[in-house]
């Protein structure tokens, strides 16, 4: 949520900058800036800053913004709308200071006040000008000291970067819960809040933790804490291929990431499965046997789609290893005194591994005493350091703010989980050995659904055209449905509404018309018939129904003016099925969107990783 960028060194910023926004603008894209220093007689604070995309900011940024020391931003608005001052970067006012900013200031309005009654006029909405004038009025000898004096005075979360005229050679940077990523290169250096800013330039990286301050300078960086204190941070390469943060010929990032599901789903499965005892190894738990066995409840905890996803692995859960599992949003759990309890196992699921609501659901759970596991994506970020352990998704950068490549590997982290949960019980070898090989053919059927494209689109073309739909499932199929309905509604803007196909008929029937399409999730399982039965009862009320299946999976004698589409994905074990009927959806929900002409990557007022409450 936001982004941040900054560069030092010897060239001139502004283009590096722009490029850098470019690269960061899923995390935020209602308006976007940025702020250069200039040498010697130059060294006057340029800022230029609007409310739009960064393509309307590069081509509107003044003739003369040279400068070699430069911060940029991306912003998804909090506090005050999208508009052209309250973009960032926020300055003291008297062209000193500039201020780029991620996260929220609590006690922003107390700060306000403070400033207002000292004089200051504030001139936009947002939290982070007050940092840029508490900053500007200190008298303290040094930019650092400046800085570690006004981010002591904030309560909240950041990760800032700071500009000032009488400092020209740096920039100063600080990071309370937004994450911050300092890049090493020949001469210059720069920061981000994402890697994806930075890749193009460096893969040498040094990462700040929480309540660290850092200098920027053309020669290197410097680690300090609010004290001043000193605080080594190495530097370390990172295994990226710059490559892998470009769309490609794709014509957006979720198309290129949903067909790299089979390759991702191989890299979250790679060294993991073992043939002979028919189970998974999963390293990076940390819990051995006996600790295994000792689990009495299992509860995953996510948002958005990750608690969808979260919602099958509870059931995988339950299902392999008989042990009571169950699925909440990460966003409710905290705020309702949670009871942590010793033999729970608690599992944070999320690509971004910086959602807040998720971050801090483990804080208050480890806080408590209780042990979680993390199913994240990227690597380092903050949730996955504060758990015990966990399992990395190996998904690779995910840009599009739909999550699907991320998610079809969560799904296949908690099979993986649920394999090893259920090996130290009940699951017989023979299941195990049975769930091993489905998860081996799992990447090469993920890539039989994604080749009936062709056919989706058209089928999805139409359903775009409906203002109301339904998505219905049953036990596996019901977060199916739900995960449907949400990338649908997210990239489309159309009302889709999950339910259980059980409940149809208690109260939303009633909606069911020729105008409302039910998109009906039917697994080849123990409850097919009863689904089916659900079906003839909407076909009769002139609902037109999408039927996602298998071949073969009979529907019996449907009316023969009932409107019906039927989509077959191949058949996988029961248990493993689920996500590839999730990836049929997938394409449903994209080509309705692509249909109706919207942006794709970035749905209206949405952004990729949601780090304010
Ligand atoms: C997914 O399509 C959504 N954009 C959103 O629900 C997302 O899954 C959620 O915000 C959680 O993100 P995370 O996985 O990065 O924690």
């Amino acid at each position: 949520m936001c982004g941040i960028v900054g560069y030092v060194g010897g060239q001139q910023a502004a283009p590096l900058l722009l490029e850098g926004l470019g690269r960061l603008e899923h995390r935020g894209y209602d308006s976007a800036g940025v702020a250069v220093l200039g040498p010697g007689r130059e060294s006057r604070l340029r800022v230029a800053k609007r409310a739009g995309r960064v393509r309307d900011l590069a081509e509107r940024l003044p003739k003369r913004f040279a400068g070699k020391v430069g911060v940029g931003h991306t912003r998804w608005a909090t506090h005050g709308p999208a508009n052209d001052v309250n973009a960032h970067p926020h300055t003291d006012g008297k062209g000193d200071v500039a201020v780029v900013h991620n996260g929220i200031i609590d006690n922003a309005a107390a700060l306000r006040a403070e400033l207002t009654d000292a004089g200051v006029d504030l001139v936009s909405d947002t939290d982070t000008e007050v940092l840029a004038h508490l900053i500007g009025r200190s008298s303290a000898e040094s930019l650092e000291e400046k800085v570690a004096e006004a981010v002591a005075r904030v309560e909240g979360t950041y990760g800032l970067a700071v500009l000032h005229a009488a400092y020209p050679d740096r920039i100063v940077v600080a990071r309370n819960g937004s994450p911050l990523i300092i890049g090493i290169g020949d001469h210059e250096m720069f920061v981000a809040s994402d890697l994806a800013a930075l890749v193009r330039y460096t893969t040498r990286v040094a990462h700040l933790d929480d309540g660290e301050l850092a200098t920027l300078t053309a020669e290197g960086f410097h680690t300090f804490r609010q004290d001043l204190s000193a605080v080594s941070r190495a530097a370390e390469t990172v295994d990226v291929d710059p490559a892998a943060y470009d769309a490609g010929d794709h014509e957006s990032y979720m198309h290129k990431e949903m067909l790299e599901q089979p390759e991702a789903a191989e890299r979250v499965l790679r060294g993991r499965l073992d043939e002979r005892f028919g189970t998974s190894h999963l390293g990076g738990l940390d819990l051995d046997a006996r600790e295994l066995r000792a689990i009495r409840r299992v509860k995953v905890l996510g948002c958005g789609s990750a608690y969808y996803v979260g919602e099958m692995g509870a059931g995988l859960v339950e299902e392999l290893a008989r042990i009571p599992a169950d699925a909440e949003p990460a966003s409710e759990f905290r705020y309702r005194n949670p009871i942590i309890e010793p033999d729970t196992l608690y599992v944070a699921v999320s690509q971004s591994g910086e959602t807040v609501d998720t971050l801090l659901a483990v804080q208050e759970i480890r806080r408590k005493g209780g042990r979680v596991v993390g199913l994240v994506n990227v690597v380092g970020s903050a949730i996955a350091r504060e758990c015990d352990g966990g399992i990395y998704l190996h998904a690779g950068p995910e840009v599009a703010v739909a999550s699907t490549k991320a998610l079809t590997n969560m799904f296949v982290g908690f099979a993986l989980l649920a394999l090893q949960l259920g090996r130290v019980r009940d699951l017989s070898i023979s299941d195990g050995r049975r769930l091993v090989a489905g998860l081996q053919r799992l990447p090469e059927q993920l890539g039989e659904v994604l080749a009936q494209e062709p056919a989706l689109t058209e089928l999805a073309g139409r359903l775009a055209q409906a203002e109301n739909l339904f998505f219905v499932g049953r036990v596996r199929g019901y977060p199916v449905a739900r995960e449907g309905a949400q990338k649908f509604k997210e990239i489309s803007y159309r009302h889709a509404e999950a339910y259980q196909t059980s409940e149809l008929k208690h109260g939303p029937l009633a909606l069911i018309d020729a105008s409302v399409p039910t998109v009906a999730i039917v697994p080849d399982d123990e409850l097919t018939e009863r689904n089916v039965a659900a079906l003839h009862e909407v076909a009769a009320r002139g609902g037109p129904l999408v039927v996602v299946t298998h071949a073969g999976v009979d529907l019996g004698d449907l009316p023969a003016q009932a409107s019906v589409d039927r989509v077959d994905v191949p058949r996988n074990e029961r248990e493993l099925d689920p996500i590839l009927l999730t990836v049929a959806l997938q394409l449903l929900a994209y080509h309705a969107a692509a249909a109706l002409g919207h942006d794709i990557d970035k749905p209206r007022n949405l952004a990729k990783s949601v780090t304010v409450e």
